[in-house]
C-alpha cells in the first residue's frame, strides 16, 4: 500500500535514499572504495564503442550515462530513442556493447531494438526492474535495479536507481578500459556512497519546493535548462511535469537558449534552471540573467555556493546539498520530480493515474 503517503508516486519519491542504496550496495565496496558489477558473458576491457537504446524517463537516463561513460571510460556513446532506432536500421559494428534500459523490460519498441541488435552482431546489456521481464531473459546479460514495484505510471524511482546502475557501469568500464586509476575510482565511488544520506537531506525539507508549487500549477508553460548531465535532468523534470499536471513543458540545453526558445521568455513563463556548482555553473548562470533580462520568472535549483554567487534577481532558490559533480544529476532528479508532484497535487489531478498514460508500453 501507500503506507503514509497519499500517493504511490509521492511513496515511491521517499524510498530513494533506500533503494539507491540497496541497488549500490550490489556493486559498490565502501571500505575499499572499489566497483565490482555482476558478471558479464563479455570482457569490458574489448567494448570500444556504446549504443544506449530506451524510451522516456529510461531515455533521459540513458543521455545522463553518455556523458558518464565518455567521461570516464573515454568510450563513445551513442544513444538513442528505441522507436527511432528500430526503423533506421543503423549500421552495427560487430562485438559492440548494447545497452538496453527499460523499468519494466517490456516497452515494445525497446524490445525490437534488443532483437535488432542481437541479430547484428552485439553484446547486449539489459538494465531492468524486473529480472523476470522479456528484455531480461533475451539479453546477454542483465543488470538489475533494485527499485522495488513501481506503481505510480510516472517513473520516479525507477529513474534513479538506473541512473545508479549506469554510474557504476561508467566506473567499470572506466577501469577496465586503463582510462580511470585507483585513485579516480576511489573519489567517484565516495561520492556515490554518500548519495543516498544526501538524497535523504532533500527529502527532508522539501518547504521550499511546497512553497512554489501553488505558482507553477497557474502557469501554462513551463521551462526547464540545464546544462552537461543537468541538460537530460531538465528533460525529466519536464516531462514529469507534463505527465502528471497536464501544464505544457520543455526542456532545453541551457547553450540552446539563444538560438530559439528565449523567443518564448516573458514573465509568464517560469524557468526552472539545474545549476550546480560545477565547470558548467558559469555559462548556465549567465543564461539565467539573460532569461531574467526579459522578465523570466527563474526558479534557481543549486547549492549554497552556487546561490550565493548568482547576481541574477530571480524569483525563487532551491538549495541542494554541495556534492561532487559527478553524481549532481542523482541529486537534482529529486526536486523536479518532487515539484512535479506538488503541482498535480495544488491542481488535483490523478497523480498516479495520469489520463491516457499506461505504465509499461507493449504496444508501439
Ligand atoms: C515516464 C515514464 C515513461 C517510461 C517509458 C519507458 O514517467 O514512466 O516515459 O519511462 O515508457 O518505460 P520502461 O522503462 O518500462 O521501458
Amino acid at each position: 500500500g501507500k503506507g503514509q503517503h497519499r500517493h504511490f508516486m509521492l511513496k515511491e519519491i521517499f524510498e530513494q535514499p533506500e533503494v539507491i542504496g540497496g541497488t549500490l550496495k550490489t556493486m559498490l565496496n565502501p571500505a575499499e572504495r572499489t566497483i565490482t558489477l555482476p558478471y558479464l558473458p563479455f570482457d569490458l576491457a574489448g567494448i570500444g564503442r556504446v549504443r544506449i537504446i530506451a524510451c522516456g524517463t529510461s531515455y533521459y537516463a540513458a543521455m545522463v550515462a553518455k556523458y558518464w561513460i565518455e567521461q570516464l571510460a573515454r568510450v563513445p556513446v551513442e544513444v538513442d530513442i528505441a522507436s527511432e532506432f528500430r526503423y533506421r536500421s543503423p549500421p552495427l559494428e560487430q562485438g559492440g556493447l548494447a545497452i538496453f534500459i527499460s523499468q519494466s523490460g517490456e516497452t515494445a519498441d525497446t524490445l525490437a531494438a534488443l532483437r535488432h541488435c542481437r541479430a547484428n552482431g552485439q553484446h547486449c546489456l539489459a538494465l531492468v526492474n524486473v529480472p523476470e521481464s522479456t528484455i531480461a531473459r533475451e539479453a546477454d546479460g542483465v543488470l538489475e535495479t533494485l527499485a522495488g514495484p513501481e506503481i505510480g505510471v510516472a517513473s520516479t524511482k525507477a529513474f534513479t536507481t538506473q541512473l545508479t546502475v549506469l554510474a557504476c557501469l561508467a566506473v567499470a568500464l572506466g577501469r577496465a578500459r586503463g582510462a580511470l586509476d585507483r585513485a579516480a575510482e576511489a573519489e567517484v565511488c565516495r561520492a556515490l556512497a554518500e548519495v543516498p544520506s544526501r538524497v535523504a537531506d532533500v527529502l527532508r525539507d522539501d518547504s521550499a519546493i511546497r512553497a512554489i508549487a501553488p505558482s507553477i500549477a497557474e502557469a501554462r508553460d513551463v521551462l526547464y535548462l540545464g546544462r552537461g548531465t543537468g541538460y537530460p535532468i531538465a528533460l525529466e523534470g519536464a516531462l514529469k511535469l507534463k505527465e502528471v499536471s497536464y501544464i505544457h513543458a520543455e526542456a532545453y540545453a541551457a547553450g540552446e537558449l539563444k538560438h530559439g526558445p528565449i523567443a518564448l521568455i516573458d514573465d509568464s513563463v517560469p524557468v526552472i534552471v539545474i545549476c550546480p556548482s560545477d565547470h558548467l555553473y558559469d555559462k548556465t548562470a549567465s543564461n539565467v540573467q539573460e532569461v531574467v533580462a526579459r522578465g523570466g520568472r527563474v526558479i534557481f535549483l543549486s547549492d549554497r555556493h552556487g546561490i550565493a554567487r548568482l547576481s541574477a534577481k530571480v524569483a525563487a532558490t532551491i538549495e541542494l546539498p554541495e556534492v561532487a559533480s559527478f553524481v549532481a544529476p542523482l541529486l537534482y532528479a529529486i526536486p523536479v520530480q518532487m515539484l512535479a508532484y506538488h503541482v498535480a497535487v495544488a491542481k488535483g489531478t490523478d497523480v498516479d493515474q495520469p489520463r491516457n498514460l499506461a505504465k509499461s508500453v507493449t504496444v508501439e
